[in-house]
């Protein structure tokens, strides 16, 4: 069995409010390594106006001890950081401080999840200036933006851009509540999941190293094909820094590849 792909994580200690120490770093290895997941992509939070060159350097020097330290427990890290988008996120990319994706051509970004995605007034603008800058954005937790629903016109922006898009695990579990497991459900049957990840905070639950339930559900529910997919194939191509595969969503709804061909149909 291939591993399962972690592609975002806290688990570097002691530079975000990830992991806390080094013993709770090896904790998660040993439970990411339980789960199935051979592969942890380390995402440190990097905020514009707080994170400078320094920031990012230190970053990444804790980054190697985790690969060494990871590689004790059979579990490959590979770097990268989760860039959050505020008033200072133009400035940020252009002082380089910032890391993409195992130094791909993706860019992990994420919005406020505290406020409504139709709240952000640069919400576009900014995805724009990662893709001027010859980057692809990869949006963290698309499902936890939407505090009334799915808007589909910023969903189907998103993928038009070529923005691939994640969701967390827990989401889908339905710790995050209601709406937001609603959320994730709609965007997965839609076909506008690209990969699933642990979004990994603490060594225990819920948002810890485990991705297995998460792919049992999707197994379940839409077929080994697409699980492999999510928590493998396309994760494993965005390390490579290769395209995507888009999933084709779940038979009944009504996907992105058959919504695009409806509107070429009509052209
Ligand atoms: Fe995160």
């Amino acid at each position: 069995m291939k591993p399962l792909i972690d592609m975002h994580s806290h688990i570097a200690w002691g530079i975000d409010d990830g992991m806390p120490s080094m013993d709770d770093a090896v904790k998660s290895l040993i439970q990411a390594k339980n789960d199935g997941i051979g592969i942890i992509l380390s995402t440190p939070h990097c905020v514009p106006g707080q994170t400078d060159e320094e920031g990012i350097n230190a970053m990444y020097a804790r980054q190697k001890e985790l690969w060494i330290l990871a590689k004790q427990y059979g579990i490959k890290v590979y770097p990268g950081a989760e860039v959050f988008m505020n008033d200072f996120f133009t400035e940020s990319l252009d002082n380089g401080w910032y890391r993409t994706i195992n130094g791909t051509k993706y860019l992990l970004v994420e919005y406020d999840v505290t406020n409504d995605i139709h709240t952000f007034s640069d919400r576009d603008e900014w995805l724009y200036e990662v893709r001027i800058r010859d980057m692809i954005p990869v949006l963290a937790h698309a499902e936890r933006y939407f505090h009334k629903g799915v808007d589909w016109d910023i969903v189907n922006q998103w993928r038009n851009d070529g923005t691939v898009i994640q969701m967390n695990r827990t989401s889908l579990m339905g710790y995050h509540g209601d709406l937001i497991k609603k959320n994730a459900v709609e965007l997965l049957h839609a076909g506008m999941i690209d990969m699933v990840v642990t979004d990994t905070h603490r060594s225990f639950k819920p948002r810890w190293e485990m991705l297995s339930d998460a792919y049992q559900w999707i197994e379940t529910d839409m077929g080994e094909e697409t699980a492999d997919l999510l928590f493998r194939g396309n994760p494993a191509a965005v390390l490579k820094g290769e395209a995507v595969t888009h999933p084709s969503g779940k038979a009944g709804k009504e996907t992105w590849l058959e919504r695009t061909k409806k509107l070429i149909s009509l052209r």
